[in-house]
């Protein structure tokens, strides 16, 4: 059944985020959280997780700076968390740097407090900070303040690198104390809202930057980031009345919140229930001395700015339906005239929101001004109602948040890097294809039939159930699913049957339990892999999410890469990156056997690149991931022989916690771990014993299983296991490596091989150490070629001549560091990096940024 899977799958994936909400926790996919100057890193109340110094440092370019922080800073009263007691201070311009997988609207939350220092009075600091083209604040300064200060965006992500810059201005300093870089859900702003005026429909919103400035709680408590379900906050309304005695506050327990089940843009992530469960009503005509009057609430603001103006709204004072009608004015235009909460939400006491965008030109010098009062042409209660107010500043034609300063024709975020990074763009995103994205499609292209097509769209339900974040549209409104999720290209199914010759059968390059992979031609003549799901297969629908869950999570230079997808005619099919050299079994062994067989340095080198990419997998992703599925025609090898792991359909997110998934047995025969075998757990050891038969397999050129085989030698584990016992192993190496290998590398590669084979999960090696014996073994035997000339990297040349003996181990020293330290560094960053045991994530947000400090630099 697909259904539970899905459930599993997301169940696992959302008992991994920080406990910060209840049911409909939003999981953030990028989630950069960083504790500016920090060393050791900072855990909020809500759980959430800002990275030490060392690791945010990784994502920093900056000649000048300087760190400093508050000695026992948290024990400072006047700071509201710990994450104001460290910063970093810049002289001259530094940029931060993120890998985003996620386009789309982000929440940038800047902390800053000036703390006393002897590098830099912070409170005359005078800097501008800018994000992609906006800029967010220009020649900013605390003014003297010594009061801890947020400032909060929501910027519109369209390019894979997010970059935050802070220029200090001349003989000035900049400074930072903590960053937030955090994914929004999509359905929390939407392209259009209501114009106030002229009245009618405006879009284009998602062309703009917002600073929210306001966040109001009407007639209800503050609510911190800690009970929000987007880490926001709300205050209470009563500073911004202006006659105070026009209006009270009604409070009603949140547990009689319901939100709409016809609308599932309304959900707990728009607003908390504790918003909606209060309200400020009018009081009694006696209390203002007339009989009709409106509720007045002030907000300075920048007039110089357009806003946006978000109204809450919960019928929480009505006794029953139909008794409530009210006019709504925002700067004294009618925003909604005569609002019947009853006939919109069909019930009391449940969430409805408006978004007016309120144009600077209707702005006095009053600032905002919105007001509610009774409608008399419906008679009614005579009441009004607001239950929160939220208030945006929309970024003006200069991009710019602060002043009349854009960013044109400066650097930052000038022409030249953006053209720089189009190029890294593609290679970064292709890898992010989401399940949700997935569900866009399905959503949009089949409103009608989706019901009907139990099997293929079931799964996608429970994505859309638990999490709202489908609502992906482009400025005009229409999903465009490519530019805007980065899942890479959609591809029509006529371009895929003309790239593969109508899936024709000689195209074929592989099968397995979702369907037929075929060698393709796309029309700019790049080559592909195209692996067509079969519908009708519950395995194969249960293997493409698997695979589009794990893509969406993964990239590493060790991992097969996705390039795009077609879902047309309610077909499945994923396109991969072409490997020309196929299966590293084909070049090992067997009928389909091709090219001169594999050196023995060769061999090692794709041994190691299979192991790095598998111990990314079970160590540089939040949760960890169990390939499941180990084995030498899973392993492709690309122009180059570079090693690349694929085939993630029988994929399991690792367990946290309990070590072990309970499972239904999967995966190839010969490569199964008898533990695995026997009491069906599951941990990332099964994969290390499948490793191990892969290594024998290489070496000694023959298949895991071959029943033509006298019975003590049909399993090749038991039977090399056997040789090895006896230090025998290299009676049965493949026969064209005689003579070629230094015995010193064969016994570091046997000793792994045979750790990995161990019956016990637990004595098994992790794949770290794994690749560390084996880079071991490969330079044991590169000195050995060296040292006696014995073998080129052609292995035709046959070295027969070379005495094994004659290579010291002595002049061999084994690798520097571990393997571990640098087996992630082709990984692109998954910004997950939370969730990882500290070690883990150490490793791989160092080696993630190793490359993207990389791509940063090309693009300047
Ligand atoms: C916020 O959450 C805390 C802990 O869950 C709770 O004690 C507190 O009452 C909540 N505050 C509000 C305003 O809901
Ligand atoms: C109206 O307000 C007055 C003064 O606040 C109060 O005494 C009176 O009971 C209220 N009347 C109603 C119907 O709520
Ligand atoms: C309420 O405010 C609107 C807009 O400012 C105004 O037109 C209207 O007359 C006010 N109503 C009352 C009863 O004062
Ligand atoms: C505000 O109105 C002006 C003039 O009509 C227009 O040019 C501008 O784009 C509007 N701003 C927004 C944010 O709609
Ligand atoms: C939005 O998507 C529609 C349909 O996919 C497309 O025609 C339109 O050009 C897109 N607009 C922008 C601004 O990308
Ligand atoms: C989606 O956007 C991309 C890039 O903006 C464009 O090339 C493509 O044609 C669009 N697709 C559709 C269906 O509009
Ligand atoms: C293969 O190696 C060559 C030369 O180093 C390089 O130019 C090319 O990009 C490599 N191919 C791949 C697919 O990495």
């Amino acid at each position: 059944m697909a259904i539970p899977l899905v459930v599993t799958v997301l169940l696992a994936l959302a008992s991994t985020i920080t406990p910060r909400t209840t049911s409909a926790a939003f999981v953030p996919r990028d989630n950069y959280l960083i504790d500016c100057g920090s060393e050791t890193g900072t855990t909020l109340p809500d759980g959430r997780t800002f990275k030490s110094d060392p690791q945010a440092n990784t994502y920093l370019q900056a000649n000048d700076q300087n760190k400093v922080s508050i000695e026992n800073g948290n024990n400072n009263p006047d700071l509201p968390n710990q994450l104001y007691s460290s910063a970093r201070i810049f002289m001259q311009e530094a940029k931060y740097s993120f890998h985003l997988i996620q386009p789309g609207y982000h929440w940038v939350r800047l902390y800053f407090y000036p703390i006393k220092n002897n590098i830099f009075d912070l409170q005359k600091a005078t800097f501008s900070v800018n994000a992609y083209k906006y800029v967010l604040l220009h020649s900013f300064n605390v003014n003297n303040n010594d009061k801890p200060i947020l400032k909060e965006y929501l910027i519109n992500a369209n390019e894979p690198i997010f970059t935050l810059s802070f220029t200090p201005l001349k003989n000035s300093a900049a400074f930072i104390n903590a960053i937030e870089i955090v994914s929004v859900p999509d359905n929390l702003l939407f392209d259009s809202g209501s114009n106030l005026f002229p009245v009618g429909d405006y879009s284009g919103l998602t062309n703009h930057a917002f600073q929210p400035v306001y966040r109001i709680n009407n007639g209800g408590p503050l609510v911190t980031a800690t009970n929000d379900t987007l880490g926001r906050n709300w205050e209470n309304d009563e500073p911004y009345i202006t006659v105070k005695n026009a209006a009270m506050s009604v409070v009603v327990p949140t547990n009689i919140i319901k939100y709409p089940t016809n609308n599932p843009n309304i959900s707990p992530l728009i607003a908390p229930p504790t918003v909606y469960a209060s309200a400020t009503e009018m009081t009694n005509d006696s209390a203002v001395d007339q009989p009709n009057f409106n509720i007045t609430w002030k907000f300075d603001v920048d007039t110089s700015f357009s806003y946006l103006v978000r109204l809450h709204f919960c019928d929480i004072v009505s006794k029953g339906l139909n008794e409530l009608y009210f006019n709504v004015y925002i700067n004294e235009k009618t925003a909604i005239p005569t609002l019947d909460l009853s006939s919109i939400t069909q019930a009391l006491a449940t969430p409805y929101y408006r978004d007016f965008v309120v144009n600077a030109t209707l702005m006095s010098q009053e600032g905002l001004k919105i007001q509610v009062g009774a409608s008399l042409a419906r008679g009614g209660s005579g009441n009004a109602i607001v239950n929160g107010i939220e208030i945006l500043k929309i970024s003006n034609s200069l991009d710019s948040l602060d002043g009349q300063f854009g960013l044109v024709g400066s650097n930052g975020g000038g022409s030249s890097y953006r053209g720089a990074v189009a190029g890294v763009g593609f290679a970064m995103m292709f890898g992010a294809f989401v399940g949700l994205g997935a569900m866009v499609i399905k959503w949009h292209k089949r409103p009608q039939d989706w019901q009907k097509r139990n099997s293929f769209s079931s799964w996608l339900l429970p994505v859309h159930a638990g999490d709202s974040t489908f609502m992906s549209k482009n400025a005009s409104g229409k999903s465009n699913f490519s530019a805007t999720m980065g899942l890479g290209r959609f591809f029509s199914l006529a371009e895929l049957q003309e790239a593969t010759n109508n899936f024709d059968k000689a195209n074929i390059i592989g099968v397995g339990g979702f369907g037929n992979v075929y060698s393709g031609v796309i029309e700019d003549a790049t080559q592909v892999a195209v692996k067509r799901g079969n519908p009708q297969s519950e395995q194969g629908i249960n293997e493409f999410q698997t695979e589009i869950q794990m893509l969406s999570k993964l990239r590493h230079r060790h991992l097969v890469s996705l390039i795009g997808y077609c879902d047309e005619n309610d077909e499945m099919i994923l396109v991969y990156e072409y490997m020309p050299n196929g299966h590293f079994r084909d070049h090992l062994y067997g009928k389909n056997m091709v090219g001169p067989p594999l050196s023995w340095k060769q061999r090692l080198e794709i041994c190691i690149g299979a192991a790095r990419g598998l111990h990314y997998l079970h160590t540089g992703t939040a949760q960890g991931i169990i390939h499941r599925d180990v084995k030498t025609t899973n392993i492709l090898l690309d122009e180059n022989f570079t090693a690349k792991v694929s085939d993630f359909g029988l994929s399991k997110d690792a367990p946290m916690g309990q070590g072990h998934v309970s499972t239904a047995v999967k995966g190839s025969f010969g490569y199964l771990d008898p533990e695995y075998f026997r009491r069906q757990q599951l941990t990332e050891k099964s994969d290390v014993y499948s490793f191990g038969v892969v290594l024998l397999e290489a070496l000694c050129a023959r298949p895991a299983i071959n029943p033509q085989l006298p019975r003590e030698q049909v399993n090749l584990a038991d039977w090399a296991m056997q040789w090895k016992r006896k230090g025998l192993l290299d009676k049965i190496i493949d026969p064209n490596l005689v003579g070629t290998i230094n015995p010193e590398s064969l016994k570091k590669y046997a000793e792994a091989a045979e750790k990995c084979l161990a019956d016990h999960g637990v004595d098994r090696p992790s794949m770290g150490d794994v690749l560390w014996n084996l880079e071991y073994a490969l330079q044991l035997q590169e000195a050995f070629t060296q040292e006696g000339k014995a073998e080129d990297e052609t292995p035709a040349v046959a070295a027969s001549a070379s005495s094994p003996a004659s290579a010291p181990a002595s002049a061999v020293l084994p690798p520097a560091a571990p393997a571990s330290s640098n087996a992630l560094d082709e990984a692109v960053p998954v910004p997950e990096g939370n969730n990882l045991p500290a070690e883990t994530r150490a490793i791989d947000d160092h080696s993630g940024t190793l490359q993207f400090a990389r791509f940063s630099l090309n693009g300047r």
